[in-house]
């Protein structure tokens, strides 16, 4: 089996896990972060810096590749880690919620999506099979279903056509696989809030045993205490001997609750994306480096991270960038965010191991501003 899951222990406090996920590249501790890189490149970071901050698994996106330079030309290179020079694990989403957030004029038929090309209009076409064959292209170590992610909130009439639906290119995904050795597919549960659908589709995808399972379909709109009562639902209908991965959740708060549920994996565009217009993570919350109060605030970015922008760069200097719209000062908030992340991750996994997650959670909540009303 390409992708195995080897569990270590369970925290006493929370009933959250600790494991590790081996790959064809490499092994990584969970609860796990995965940063983000669509086009085959996390945003303004090299693969080496990624890996200085401890990186084990990044994510791509069949849809963008496919699109652009065309998944024929990954093949070309040899695969997407050779392509981008990564040698770390790598999973690729199906392009199946891709396609629900970024196209126009889409018609969903049992045979697959239709819709039009977000950047020239052209038409596509993406089925169950299409989706594999590309990601079997691209070769990444962990592969995803193609599915469909209803919008929140959605009818359950509407959401039970479509968990059946889903169900149906989940088994079809796994007949058009050609790489099982190498490549690990995922299964991923959909249901929205309902939980007799969650219910439903956990058992659709388990009885057809793939090597690990994401809950999809969360992170779109719904309340914290949504989703959390989801997991809480669902993480209990999945195989213990196997990964679970929360797709699109990655703000902190929501690292720890979905650890403390029973998560190992996560990925988000979110430290990323607003690191990109100056705003940063922090032990004491987020904070907004254009401020004007940091003209002349030459203390780093946070107190506690020792990361390699927090050592070497102050607030004013990276204002002073990033409001000059200079490269380097979003290379230098992109690592910081993406730092602080890992290392929280890492934290998790310590408060796991010595069974004080939930204290864990009460002290980073508290420091965080997230108890604030
Ligand atoms: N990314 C975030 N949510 C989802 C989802 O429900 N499905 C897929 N394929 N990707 C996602
Ligand atoms: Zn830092």
């Amino acid at each position: 089996m390409a992708i195995t899951y080897e569990h270590i222990k369970t925290c006493k406090q929370t009933g959250a896990r600790l494991g590790k996920v081996h790959t064809p590249h490499g092994t990584f501790d969970t609860p796990a972060f995965m940063p983000v890189g669509t086009l085959a490149t996390v945003k303004t970071m090299s693969p080496e810096e990624l890996e200085s901050m401890g990186a084990g698994m990044i994510l791509s996106n069949t849809y963008h590749l496919w699109l652009r330079p065309g998944s024929d030309i990954v093949e070309e290179a040899g695969g997407l880690h050779k392509f981008m020079n990564w040698k770390g694990s790598i999973l690729t989403d199906s392009g199946g919620f891709q396609v629900f957030s970024l196209s126009d004029l889409r018609k969903i038929k049992e045979e697959g999506v239709h819709f039009r090309n977000h950047i020239s209009g052209e038409k596509l076409f993406l089925s169950p099979e299409k989706a594999m064959h590309i990601q079997n292209q691209l070769g990444a170590d962990i592969m995803m279903a193609f599915d469909e992610c209803p919008p929140y909130p959605a009818e359950h009439k509407y959401m039970k056509d479509s968990v059946e639906r889903t169900s149906r290119w989940a088994e079809r995904c796994l007949s058009a696989h050609q790489r099982p050795h190498d490549q690990g597919l995922f299964g991923i549960v959909q249901g929205g809030e309902y939980e007799d659908l969650r219910k439903q589709s956990a058992r659709d995808l388990t009885s057809l045993d793939f090597p690990g399972y994401a809950i999809g379909g969360l992170s779109v709109g719904e309340p914290k205490d949504v989703m959390n009562r989801v997991l809480e639902s669902t993480t209990p209908l999945l195989p213990t001997e196997k990964p679970r991965y929360l797709m699109g959740v990655g703000s902190p708060d929501s690292l720890v609750d979905g650890a403390i549920r029973g998560i190992d994996m996560f990925d988000c565009v979110l430290p990323t994306r607003i690191a990109r217009n100056g705003t940063c993570m922090t032990s004491n919350g987020r904070l907004v480096v254009r401020n004007a109060k940091f003209a002349r605030d030459f203390g780093p970015i946070d107190e506690n991270c020792d990361c390699y922008t927090c050592r070497n760069y102050s607030k004013a200097y990276i204002r002073h960038l990033v409001k000059a719209n200079e490269t380097f000062g979003f290379r230098l908030t992109t690592y910081h965010n993406l730092y602080f992340l890992l290392k929280l991750m890492r934290q998790v996994r310590e408060a796991i191991k010595e069974d004080r997650l939930g204290d864990f959670r009460e002290e980073f909540f508290e420091q965080y501003g997230f108890n604030k009303p």
